[in-house]
C-alpha cells in the first residue's frame, strides 16, 4: 500500500470532545479504537480589522472570546483578506489591523496562551480556500444571507464578496479547529464550513475535523445611541477606546423620549442608557439608577453622565494598557510574529494532509 492509500485508510482518525475533567478535550481514536491524540480543544475565530471597535464588539465578541480563552487553545486572527472584500483603503486596513491587536492585547489577551496573528501571515489559506473551491457547489454559496445582505447594501458583487464562505472555510479547517465562537450572522457560513469539510473528506478522505459552531446568544445585544443594535453601519456606535471628549458626545447624544424627570418610567428596563449602564457599572449601582428612573425624578442629563463616568472608569485599566502598547509598537509586531509562527506549524501539516490527499502531492 502506498503512502496515501494507507493514509486514505486511517485518516486523521475520528475525533470527539470529551467533557468531564476541568477542561474539555478533544479525543482522537484511530479506526481500531486506539487512541492517538488527547489535547485541548482549538478555539478558532477571526476578527475583520473594518473600523474601530465600539462597545458592542466588546461585549458582544472580544469579551466572551477572551473569556474562552482558558477553556482550550485559542487561535484569535485578524481577517485582514476577508476586509478586502469591503474595504478598498490599504493604508487604512493596515491601521485598522494594528488596532485590533493593540485592542485586544489591552483587553486582555495573554499572547503566551492564546495564538494572534494576522490572517495573511499564513498565506497558506489561500491554497486551501482553493482546493475547497473546487469542491464547493455554487448552490451552495448562493443561498449565503450575508453575500445577498450586502448586495443589498450597496457593495458591489465581486467574485471575493461571493467567495468570502470559501475562505472562511479555509480558515478554519486549516487549524483543525474543532470550536468556532462567532455572531448569530455567522453561523451559516460555519454551516457552510461543515458541509465542505464533509464533502472533501468524502471526495479524498478523512482530511478535516467536523468544527462545531458556538453562537453566541447575545446575551447582551448591545443597543446603540439610536436603541437599534450597536453597529458600525448603522452610524450608532460608542468607540471603546475613543478621546474622551468625542465619547462624552457620543453618550450625551442617546436618544431619549420626551417625558420629563419628574415623571415615573414603569418601562425603565428598556431605557438605552440603564441597559447600556448595566454592562459598564457595578450590579448595584445599575440597580439604583434603573430604580430612580422607575420611580421619577431622575433626568436623562443625569443618567447619561452617570453612565459616561462608569464607561470611562470601566476601560480606565485597558485604555492605560493600550496607551503603553501603542508606545511599544515593536512588542506588538513581535506578539502578531510570534502568533504566526505558531498557527503556520499547524496550517501547514494540515494543508500537506489536503495536498497529499487530493492528488496535488
Ligand atoms: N466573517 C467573520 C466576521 O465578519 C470574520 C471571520 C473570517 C471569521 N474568518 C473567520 C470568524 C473564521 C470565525 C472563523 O465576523
Amino acid at each position: 500500500m502506498s503512502a496515501l492509500q494507507i493514509h486514505k485508510v486511517l485518516g486523521v482518525g475520528k475525533s470527539e470532545m470529551v467533557h468531564g475533567g476541568p477542561k474539555p478535550r478533544i479525543k482522537t481514536v484511530d479506526p481500531f479504537g486506539k487512541v492517538v491524540s488527547l489535547r485541548p480543544m482549538r478555539i478558532l475565530s477571526g476578527i475583520q480589522p473594518s473600523g474601530t471597535l465600539h462597545l458592542g464588539n466588546y461585549f458582544g465578541m472580544m469579551k466572551p472570546a477572551l473569556e474562552l480563552q482558558t477553556q482550550g487553545e485559542a487561535y484569535y486572527f485578524i481577517a485582514n483578506y476577508h476586509s478586502m472584500t469591503s474595504l478598498f483603503d490599504a493604508g487604512q486596513r493596515r491601521q485598522n489591523t494594528l488596532d485590533v491587536a493593540l485592542d485586544f492585547l489591552a483587553c486582555g489577551l495573554d499572547p503566551q496562551r492564546t495564538v494572534l496573528f494576522r490572517q495573511s501571515d499564513v498565506p497558506e489559506v489561500t491554497e486551501l480556500a482553493w482546493l475547497l473551491s473546487t469542491i464547493t457547489p455554487m448552490g451552495l454559496l448562493e443561498r449565503c444571507h450575508s453575500y445577498k445582505d450586502k448586495l443589498a447594501r450597496g457593495l458591489a458583487p465581486s467574485h471575493g464578496l461571493f467567495a468570502y464562505p470559501v475562505l472562511m472555510a479555509a480558515d478554519i479547517l486549516i487549524y483543525d479547529s474543532n470550536l468556532v465562537p462567532v455572531g448569530r450572522d455567522q453561523k451559516q457560513h460555519v454551516e457552510v464550513t461543515r458541509d465542505i469539510a464533509i464533502k472533501f473528506n468524502q471526495q479524498y478522505g478523512e482530511v478535516f475535523v467536523i468544527p462545531e459552531p458556538q453562537i453566541r446568544d447575545e446575551v447582551a445585544v448591545v443597543p446603540g445611541t439610536d436603541g437599534q443594535k450597536m453597529s458600525k453601519s448603522y452610524g450608532n456606535a460608542i468607540d471603546l477606546f475613543g478621546e474622551e471628549k468625542a465619547t462624552r458626545k457620543q453618550i450625551m447624544s442617546l436618544v431619549m423620549d420626551s417625558r420629563t424627570p419628574a415623571e415615573p418610567k414603569p418601562d425603565a428596563e428598556k431605557n438605552v442608557a440603564i441597559q447600556l449602564l448595566k454592562l459598564v457599572a457595578p450590579a448595584a449601582v445599575g440597580q439604583d439608577y434603573e430604580d430612580h428612573l422607575r420611580a421619577g425624578g431622575l433626568g436623562y442629563g443625569d443618567l447619561k453622565k452617570q453612565l459616561f463616568a462608569s464607561y470611562w472608569d470601566y476601560f480606565a485599566p485597558a485604555r492605560a494598557q493600550r496607551a503603553k502598547l501603542a508606545a511599544n509598537p515593536d512588542y506588538v509586531e513581535q506578539v502578531l510574529r510570534d502568533g504566526a509562527a505558531r498557527a503556520r506549524a499547524v496550517a501547514r501539516t494540515v494543508l500537506k494532509r489536503a495536498r497529499a490527499a487530493s492528488g496535488i502531492e
